[in-house]
């Protein structure tokens, strides 16, 4: 079974994106052939500073190593190295719905956001995460909530490619967790955590620093009645009871159970303790990891190679069955 996903680089990652995607990257690992790529040109399509963007690559590439992935056991690789992507995203375009692409939510937020030029490549950055995920024939994509209209599209474009041009791509479907599949920010609970849109103050950052995680966790907003349960007028507590029945590897149901009765504040201190905990050795193998950017480089060059061998075959077949190219 092929697993493909891929993580923007944007710098730091937050607990959303350890507990919604990259925590079902590394479990990926033993399931089946899994593929992880970092998506630099995802991140040109809104502003953003060209040496920025080499060092949080690394960034990123560490992060993902110091989740423990092993890049003997998965193919880890930067976007960009492999231009198969890039081509294939324009062959689909031409089965794709440009009402479709108008509709996609991530769009719509991102556009009403933006203050300077809205690129194209905003617009058409869904076909470009179908490209990644079609040139690889991915059985499943492991990805947190937001990315489910993204993959509903995938799947329309394989579905419309092959119904025009003959049975060719594979039809993905997505992988979400069944808890933490969003996680919201710790000061507007009704919004997701993300690194753009949400508070600083809101947003667990896989590398702050014990005390930072204290305090967030500890002004965290919650509602003012004082029961440990999840409940739609208490977004808040309702959070914080996925992300530690999350790094428990409990069922919140259990969380409920033993904190009955707890109040708020012997509750939140917790999570902040099981937070920190659970993200230590990740901050730590980090630290170590990012310092060495040869060898990161290295790893991505090497992931890039295999990348390669996979999806340029799968070009071939989407290059001839369109009639692009001379005669195969
Ligand atoms: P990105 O980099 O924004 O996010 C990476 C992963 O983290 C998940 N995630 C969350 N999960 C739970 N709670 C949250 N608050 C939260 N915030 C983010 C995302 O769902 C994602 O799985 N478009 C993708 C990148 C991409 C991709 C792909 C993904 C490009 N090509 C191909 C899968 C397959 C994105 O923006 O991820």
């Amino acid at each position: 079974m092929r697993i493909f996903s891929g993580i923007q680089p944007t710098g730091r990652k937050h607990l959303g994106n350890y507990i919604g995607a990259i925590r079902q990257y590394v479990e990926g690992q033993d399931r089946g052939d899994a593929v992880y790529c970092v998506v630099d040109l995802h991140a040109t399509t809104v502003p953003y500073e060209p040496a920025e963007l080499r060092r949080y690559v690394l960034d990123t590439t560490a992060m993902m190593l110091a989740a423990e992935l092993d890049p003997d056991r998965c193919i880890l690789f930067r976007q960009s190295d492999v231009r198969e992507h890039t081509e294939l995203c324009w062959l689909l375009c031409s089965v794709t719905a440009h009402g479709d692409l108008n509709r996609m939510h991530q769009f719509r937020e991102k556009s009403a956001r933006q203050r300077e030029l809205i690129s194209a490549g905003l617009f058409f950055y869904p076909v470009l995460q179908a490209a990644d995920i079609l040139a690889y024939r991915t059985d499943e994509v492991p990805v947190g909530d937001d990315q489910r209209q993204h993959i509903e599209l995938t799947r329309d474009i394989a579905e419309r490619f092959n119904e025009r041009f003959g049975d060719t791509l594979k039809v993905p479907r997505h992988r979400i967790p069944e808890v933490g599949a969003r996680i919201m920010d710790l000061q507007s609970p009704e919004q997701k955590m993300s690194t753009t849109a949400a508070s600083e103050q809101g947003t667990i950052y896989v590398t702050d620093p014990e005390a930072a995680v204290v305090k967030k966790v500890k002004s965290a907003v919650t509602d003012s009645g004082a029961e440990v349960v999840r409940a739609p007028d208490k977004p808040g507590i309702s959070n914080l009871i996925e992300v530690l029945a999350v790094v428990r590897g409990s069922d919140p149901g259990e969380i409920e159970d033993e904190f009955h009765g707890a109040r708020y504040g012997d509750f939140k201190q917790a999570v902040a303790h099981e937070v920190i905990a659970y993200l230590a050795p990740v901050r730590e193998r980090y630290d170590e990891l990012r310092g060495d950017e040869d060898r990161l480089e290295a790893i991505l060059r090497d992931g890039a190679e295999k990348a390669r061998n996979i999806a340029s075959e799968v070009l071939e077949d989407v290059r001839a069955r369109m009639g692009v190219g001379s005669s195969p």
